[in-house]
């Protein structure tokens, strides 16, 4: 067994591969969320309400969490363990989040990581297409997400149409690469929504039924419900979610504060934001409709 299999988190082994499980989403029209952590608190928390509500679940690794957290050998023995001291039966997938390199990607799959996106979306299309194939040829049984265009950043909060993804495009990027779920920019943006969202839920539609690709949508954070479902029913099989999260769990915080200024112990104040974090969860667990589905 090599290094990077004796340490993989998943490994269903059970009944389901990890392909399987995003064509059962796309297939049952609900979607699968991923919930960006950044310590071992958010964690705790997502594994815990998504073992509840019996949801899979994809736990988002940014580049800054993952040097935050210590390294990439530190998230997977911080999920590992808590996988087993919870007793968490969920398919749960560690995911590398917008890795800018090639590099990045492969320390995270020597490290045991379950799936991966690579964000060549900086780059020309024609080296996106190369650096992609790249990382492709390193994974093993790790999923594999690729962005094309340029999903709208925390910078402005509008997504500019200028790098909208295109059917043509998509077709030729996925017949190019061998990946496992495609981001589109189709007018989300990551952080908070400045104005209404526009999100072309046309050509989502028109990619998903022409490519039979599971399409992720970034930026989930700030879109209704009506918004989420409408994705999903247009082929949007992973939701990303960060903001709101960490919104919540801070509201929480500063409730706690404000009434508890004398209260130093770390447990205490981190913690003052689960309540409120878990609710969010669980709200997009809802609608997402993954509920059930693990
Ligand atoms: P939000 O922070 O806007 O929810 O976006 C998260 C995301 O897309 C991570 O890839």
């Amino acid at each position: 067994m090599t290094k990077s299999a004796q340490k993989h988190i998943l490994k269903l082994g059970d009944s389901m591969n990890l392909k399987e499980i995003l064509l059962k989403a796309k297939n049952e029209h609900y979607a699968i969320p991923q919930f960006n952590i950044n310590n071992l608190e958010w964690a705790k928390y997502i594994l815990e309400v998504c073992e509840e509500e019996k949801s899979p679940v994809f736990l988002g690794v940014s580049q800054g969490a993952m040097k935050y957290m210590g390294g990439f050998d530190v998230v997977v023995g911080m999920i590992n363990g808590l996988k087993k001291d919870l007793n968490i039966t969920i398919p749960v997938m560690v995911h590398l989040d917008h890795s800018p390199t090639v590099e990045l990607c492969k320390s995270a799959v020597d490290a045991g990581f379950d799936s991966i996106m690579f964000d060549g979306s900086k780059y020309d299309y024609e080296k996106n297409v190369r650096l992609t194939n790249e990382v492709k040829a390193y994974l093993k049984d790790q999923l594999f997400e690729a962005e094309i265009g340029k999903i709208g950043g925390e910078e402005d909060g509008i997504a500019s149409t200028e790098y909208f993804t295109s059917l043509s495009e998509a077709e030729d990027f996925i017949s190019k690469t061998n990946i496992d779920m495609l981001a589109p920019a189709l007018g989300s943006v990551h952080g908070i929504y400045k104005g209404e969202p526009n999100i072309q839920t046309d050509v989502m539609k028109e990619i998903s039924e022409k490519t039979n690709m599971p399409l992720v949508l970034h930026g989930g954070s700030g879109l209704p419900e009506n918004i989420l479902k409408e994705c999903i029913k247009n082929g949007i099989t992973k939701i990303n979610f960060n903001t709101e999260l960490q919104i919540s769990w801070h509201n929480g915080v500063l409730d706690f504060i404000a009434n508890n200024k004398d209260v130093y112990d770390p447990r205490k104040v981190i913690s003052s934001g689960e309540e409120n974090m878990k609710s969010t969860i669980r709200e997009y667990i809802n609608i997402l409709g993954s509920k059930g589905k693990a």
